[in-house]
């Protein structure tokens, strides 16, 4: 399996790193792609990349919780760093009006201005969508680049992945949330090809069951596989080798 979306470089994992990276090889995850988040956290995410080679892949980009007053410096940060190595994608990027609506507009100059970048470097991208389903699209309307990358955390309807099939060429990321009771997005799951979803799990966030609640981890991913699996009605090994196989043609990791 590969989680597309972990943050191990998160400071809940400060005590057990080791284990919980061990947990998540024995588990079967193959690798997993690490999000930048903003200026402070980038040190961290190049260490853990610097010390799981093959397994852990930074990704640079602003995250729009993260933008603020300083949001100039904040995005010139990802274009000075963006030569330093290899990313396997830009993100996370994208718009998030649950969090604020004070910074709407730099949100969306910000999430335009990352998209042209990685049209313009031929790298996917990470989106985080949340209430903005709409401002997104907009976005992706006014860059009017090919784009190719993963709809991060995605619990939209059949009809929303429909609209981002027709905007790009993209993935949907599925996390914990299918696990949850009641949760629309496994109705969504059922019709969406296995061949446009990704595995993810947002790490240390959206734990799945039967750990809702605590801390997650990677090696957790496998219960969203087994919850696509059950959904879809075919063996966890389908799940498995397809997403994978997904993962690796979006993030080229076996063509470098
Ligand atoms: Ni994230």
């Amino acid at each position: 399996m590969i989680d597309t979306h972990s943050h191990i470089y998160d400071e809940a994992y400060k005590e057990d790193f080791d284990e919980m990276i061990s947990r998540a090889r024995e588990t079967g995850v193959e690798r997993l792609v690490m999000p930048g988040i903003d200026s402070s956290c980038h040190d961290d995410m190049v260490a853990c990349a610097d010390a799981l080679p093959g397994f852990a892949y930074p990704a640079i980009g602003l995250h729009p919780t993260e933008i603020g007053e300083n949001w100039r410096e904040e995005l010139q940060f990802v274009y000075d760093h963006f030569d330093d190595r290899p990313w396997v994608a830009i993100g996370e990027i994208g718009m998030d009006l649950y969090w604020s609506r004070e910074y709407q507009k730099e949100q969306m100059e910000v999430f335009c201005a990352q998209l042209s970048l990685a049209a313009e470097k031929d790298l996917p991208v990470i989106i985080h969508a949340r209430e903005a389903t709409e401002e997104i699209f907009e976005c992706l309307r006014r860059v009017a680049k090919p784009l190719r990358g993963s709809f991060h955390a995605f619990t939209g309807s059949y009809e929303t992945y429909r609209r981002i099939k027709a905007a790009g060429d993209f993935y949907v990321g599925i996390g914990g949330v299918v696990t949850f009771k009641n949760a629309h997005i496994a109705q969504a799951v059922e019709r969406i090809p296995l061949e446009d979803i990704l595995l993810e799990t947002d790490a240390p966030y959206l734990t799945p069951v039967p750990y809702r609640g605590k801390r997650n981890e990677s090696a957790y991913v496998r219960y969203v596989a087994e919850k696509i699996a059950a959904v879809k009605g075919v063996a966890f090994e389908v799940v498995n080798r397809v997403t994978t196989e997904n993962a690796a043609d979006l993030f080229r990791f076996f063509k470098k």
